[in-house]
């Protein structure tokens, strides 16, 4: 029989990528999204992507009622992906409460309904933010967490935490935390992808919206780094590749014997990319120019981040597969699409891409 995950935040970008990769390996995933921050229509998408009908249970992980509704309508999930959220940094520093009451709570109920419901197996949606300001890269698990940059971060640090002690606390709990690099691209199929409510923060799709005409520029925030060309270094990877780690995460945590289990992981590609090298290929891939305007440094910025990601590679069997000019193509894709009216290529036509 298949086993039945619960993904809260299914909805949302990285869960609705991770959604189509446990159905392509064999698991029942059960969407659980309050939609605050995701586009409805992704439910029909991901059904047009897998000719599956997933279900779907509209509620909030801060209400204990809407989760003990799910785990009353499905009694029997075998494990839960908590990707459930709020995921802006700028937002954190500007509403600290937000995120505390929202990310801490949602993780505190779902542990709640776990334990209530002997549900053993538990991946967490955690952040390379947790390193603090560490400008020590590669960086590697051993290193610990450092001083957090954000209310965000410190709900991740938190998470991972809380976990771990309920883990210590020996009722057989097994947890693993995620620590992603920077996600970007999106399915092939250009039909789900980030889909912020607000305008985009992050690099790629900023880059975009430059592209397309929706902002003059691209600001390169920092020339003057001490880097290969002046700029942030990074470690992009592909959502799929993000999606697959959570895969890969689950099958270790069914496999593991041990009880009362907690491990972080790296996911990342394991090598960094600079804002010029980013902006290089996806000139590349598209045959389209991105108008740059030189900034200054954003305040918080480090200058070199990426992972050592040989842990995930000895443990869950995990290393991201998919190449940087493939990421941006299949963003790329989605991002023409997102905007209504434009022409979606096929993958590898990159350069015939056309905004109407
Ligand atoms: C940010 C978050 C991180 C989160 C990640 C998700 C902060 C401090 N960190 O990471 O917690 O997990 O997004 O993807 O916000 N850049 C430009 N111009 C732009 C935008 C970005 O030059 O308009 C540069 C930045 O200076 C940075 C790089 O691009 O060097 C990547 O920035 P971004 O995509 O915002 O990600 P991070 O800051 O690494």
């Amino acid at each position: 029989m298949k086993k039945q995950i619960l993904v809260t935040g299914g909805a949302g970008n990285i869960g609705s990528h991770t959604v189509l990769a446990l159905l392509e390996n064999g698991y029942e995933p059960i969407i659980f999204d309050n939609f605050s921050n995701s586009n409805g229509a992704v439910i029909d998408r991901l059904a047009l992507i897998s000719g599956a009908r997933i279900p779907v249970v509209t509620g909030d992980c801060c209400c204990l009622i809407d989760l003990q509704m799910v785990f009353k309508c499905f009694p029997n999930i075998s494990g839960v992906i908590h990707f459930a959220a709020h995921k802006s940094v700028a937002e954190s520093v500007a509403n600290p409460m937000k995120y505390y009451s929202n990310n801490i709570v949602s993780l505190t109920n779902v542990m709640k309904l776990c334990r209530d419901h002997l549900i053993r197996n538990i991946v967490f949606s955690s952040s390379a933010a947790v390193y603090g300001e560490s400008d020590q890269s590669p960086i590697v698990e051993t290193q610990g967490m450092g001083k957090p940059a954000s209310p965000y971060a410190l709900t991740k640090q938190f998470g991972e935490r809380v976990l771990e002690m309920a883990v210590e606390g020996g009722d057989g709990i097994k947890a693993l935390g995620l620590r992603y690099f920077n996600p970007v691209g999106a399915h092939p199929s250009g039909l789900i992808g980030e889909d912020p409510l607000g305008p985009p923060a992050n690099l790629v799709p900023v880059l975009m919206d430059a592209v397309t005409g929706r902002r003059p520029s691209l600001q390169v925030f920092g020339t003057d780094y001490d880097t290969r060309d002046g700029s942030c270094i990074r470690d992009y990877l592909h959502v799929s590749d993000l999606a697959d780690a959570h895969v890969c995460a689950l099958n270790h945590l069914f496999q593991t014997s041990e009880t009362n289990y907690w491990n972080v992981f790296n996911i990342g590609t394991g090598r960094g990319s600079t804002v010029f090298e980013i902006i290089e290929a996806f000139e590349a891939v598209t045959n389209m120019k991105v108008p740059i305007l030189p900034a200054g440094r954003r305040e918080g910025d480090l200058r070199e981040v990426y992972a050592d990601v040989t842990k995930a590679k000895t443990i869950l069997g995990w290393k991201a597969s998919r190449s940087l000019a493939l990421a941006l193509e299949d963003g790329w894709r989605w991002h023409l699409q997102a905007q209504n009216g434009t022409t979606v290529p096929e993958r590898g036509n990159g350069g015939n891409v056309s905004v109407a």
